[in-house]
């Protein structure tokens, strides 16, 4: 699978723990648009980005990171055939792919430990969408 990443300065360390584990289980294509350090760095920018790259097609999946995860996911879902989930727990995160069919996952760095993070991670790689009834729904949340 294609990925793209990025962070802000509030999300750089859990980016690159994201990364790490990525390029460690090695079955994916990691693409990293920054934050490259911790220096202050707007998010919308990044989202931007990220949004834009999977709005194209470009990649499959996108991961964004900030310091709660909100910014992040306001931002991209201001773009078109994107549903960026900001997922906190398991839970959401299975229930993001299964029924919303999501395709930005946004995390917070300053919220969550690395090891939630990473499964919540891992889950969203590995559900797939359920289909059916959900299609209709995910389709009716373009305007
Ligand atoms: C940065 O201080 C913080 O506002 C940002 O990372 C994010 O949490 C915004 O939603």
């Amino acid at each position: 699978m294609n990925i793209i990443i990025g962070s802000d300065h509030a999300g750089y360390d859990l980016k690159e723990e994201c990364k790490s584990y990525l390029q460690k289980i090695g079955i994916h294509r990691v693409t990293d648009i920054g934050a490259f350090n911790r220096e202050s760095i707007d998010y919308p920018r990044i989202a931007h980005q990220v949004a834009a790259a999977v709005e194209k097609g470009e990649y499959e999946r996108g991961i964004l990171v900030c310091g709660t995860g909100i910014g992040m996911s306001m931002t991209a879902n201001r773009h078109a055939g994107v549903r960026a989930a900001l997922c906190l727990d398991l839970y959401s995160a299975r229930m993001s792919r299964l029924h919303n069919d999501a395709n930005i996952l946004a995390l917070g760095g300053r919220v969550l430990g690395v090891g939630l993070a990473l499964e919540i991670l891992e889950v969203f790689l590995k559900t797939p969408f359920e289909g059916g009834r959900h299609k209709p729904r995910i389709d009716q949340i373009e305007c």
